[in-house]
């Protein structure tokens, strides 16, 4: 069984999805950790509600980023986890973080990688005019949201679709395939080569 820790900065509606495939046996995992930047974050309830441990680094009261990082950093050995999942951590890592977990760390992002990477993907894609967008999961590296992919899910993008309506249905596939790529991580099934991912 392996140990996943969430990492995760706000409402944690994909925290959620992972804490439920593993209670219903789709994730051969067990949910070790919490770790969240923000104090108030809602995921902090569905930790307690699921009693798993969470770790509390909070961004605000830390002198610097550096130090900030430093602290993570150690909160993260300290859960000395199989598999970071990120999921909905509003921060970008930095590279010492990165590098101290390679091919541990897996994020979501809600648009479909490569096309826009960074904040407000759903209000890219709907300004951008596409008629389809979606989600991907992807291992982490030291570019923003450029690591190798795992999987994606198409969405396509309605007429009457504002950035709301798109990221609504976007989320309701990110709770589907996150689980689903931890299940193939959690069974030894994701091989990285090179930039792409071989799925056993
Ligand atoms: C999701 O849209 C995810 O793709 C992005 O941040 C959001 C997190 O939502 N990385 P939640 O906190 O899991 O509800």
């Amino acid at each position: 069984m392996k140990r996943i820790a969430v990492v995760a900065s706000g409402r944690g509606s994909n925290f959620q999805a992972i804490i439920d495939a593993i209670r219903d046996g789709k994730v051969p995992a067990e949910c070790i950790a919490l770790i969240t930047d923000n104090p108030k974050a809602y995921a902090i309830d569905r930790a307690r509600r699921a009693k798993i441990p969470c770790s509390i680094v909070d961004y605000a009261t830390f002198p610097s980023r550096e130090v900030y990082e430093r602290a993570l950093l150690a909160s993260m050995h300290e859960a000395d986890a199989d598999l970071f999942v990120l999921a909905g951590y509003m921060r970008i890592l930095g590279a010492s973080i990165v590098r101290a977990f390679p091919g541990k760390m897996i994020n979501i992002h809600p648009a479909l990688l490569p096309s826009f990477t960074g904040l407000h993907a759903q209000r890219q894609a709907v300004q951008h005019g596409v008629k389809v967008a979606g989600c991907t999961v992807h291992f982490v590296d030291e570019s923003l949201d450029g690591g190798p992919i795992i999987l994606q899910k198409c969405v396509p993008v309605l007429g009457a679709d504002d950035e709301d309506a798109l990221a609504e249905r976007i989320l309701e596939q990110e709770h589907i395939v996150f689980p689903e790529a931890i299940r193939l991580f959690c069974e030894d099934r994701l091989v990285i080569e090179g930039r792409k991912v071989r799925i056993l």
